[in-house]
């Protein structure tokens, strides 16, 4: 049970607008963290003036990008005008990074209309100045059932590079204990174990993670009110992956704020956008958290919970709308 449950804000205009005034950015504005680390923007993606006054000529090594990609975010936009739109931020992406560095873009595929956005997706990153470099999939665990079609489990994770960033195959090793000792080679007609093939006694995630939890509410790092939150552990690990301790990297659709908190947790700097003041409000709340208290979320709560138990209006309508009750 959900002690002080928070619905998807983004849904609901009245809630976001009940929530406004705890927000301490305003759109255009920056925050910038007391230990000069991390800033968080409330600034457009696609607004190329917005992206330089968070970067100030600054360059990061990686960025990790989740766009709103399900098409009722888009309020039923075109696709056509999606792909232009992802074309924008992707350029603006390439703008603030490094002549070596990373690219990560997390993207959907919608199975009952020809996997869109993602073909076209791919065939407008072919006309950049990125190279790919891989198709990942993260089994994602809260894949809905059905009866009449494989469950749905898979979460897209493209990566591209810009130049010829470092790998850091280290990073890339899972938790999961080997179980053949290593691959078999021939040895005068002989077929071996190759146990020098690799020391570790893990398995590499490769392109497939199958070790990463959904997000679900009775996890530390939930953060109730956030829809589409990416587990830290798949942040942590691409950010070991592409960068070194102390580099810069970015993601310009912040929401729940789990590639600050990632980086936060790994020694990374994160500069973070995101257009509305809310998930903005959000993703410094759980860094301050983070910090004061060691929690990576709210798990049975939500960031807005104490204001919402002063709040008579709030409570109401949370009690009316959705049947929620605070004490
Ligand atoms: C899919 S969510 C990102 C989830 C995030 N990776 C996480 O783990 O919490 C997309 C976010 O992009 C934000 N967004 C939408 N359009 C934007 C824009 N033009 N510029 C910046 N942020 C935008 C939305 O407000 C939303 O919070």
């Amino acid at each position: 049970m959900i002690k002080q449950p928070l619905p998807r804000i983004d849904q609901d205009e009245t809630l976001q607008k009940l929530l406004l005034p705890f927000c301490r950015l305003k759109k255009g504005e920056i925050w910038e963290d007391a230990l000069g680390i991390h800033k968080v923007g409330c600034l457009d993606a696609v607004n190329n003036k917005d992206i330089n006054k968070l970067f100030e000529r600054k360059k990061a090594v990686l960025a990790i990008h989740d766009p709103p990609y399900n098409f009722v975010a888009f309020k039923e936009r075109e696709l056509k005008e999606f792909i232009n739109w992802c074309k924008t931020w992707v350029k603006n992406s390439y703008n603030i990074l490094k002549p070596n560095s990373s690219l990560y873009i997390w993207l959907g595929a919608d199975q009952k209309f020809h996997f869109q956005p993602l073909p076209q997706f791919i065939q407008m990153m072919s006309e950049t100045e990125f190279n790919s470099r891989s198709f990942i999939t993260m089994r994602n665990q809260r894949g809905y059932g059905t009866q009449k079609n494989w469950m749905s489990v898979r979460q897209e994770l493209l990566y591209y590079i810009k130049g010829n960033p470092k790998f850091y195959v280290e990073a890339e090793y899972t938790d999961i204990p080997k179980v053949l000792k290593g691959y078999y080679k021939t040895v005068k007609g002989e077929k071996t174990d190759n146990p020098g093939r690799s020391k570790s006694k893990f398995i590499r995630a490769g392109n497939v993670w199958v070790d990463v939890q959904q997000i679900f509410y009775r996890m530390e790092e939930n953060v109730n009110g956030c829809y589409a939150q990416k587990p830290i552990k798949s942040i942590i690990r691409i950010i070991e992956a592409s960068s070194k301790q102390g580099e810069l990297i970015t993601d310009i659709f912040s929401h729940s704020g789990a590639t600050l908190i990632s980086a936060e947790l790994k020694n990374r700097k994160c500069y973070t956008i995101d257009i509305d003041p809310v998930f903005c409000e959000i993703t410094i709340r759980r860094l301050e958290r983070l910090r004061k208290q060691g929690k990576t979320g709210w798990q049975n709560s939500n960031p807005f919970a104490d204001e919402i138990k002063k709040s008579r209006k709030i409570k109401s309508y949370l009690k009316q709308y959705y049947n929620l009750i605070y004490d």
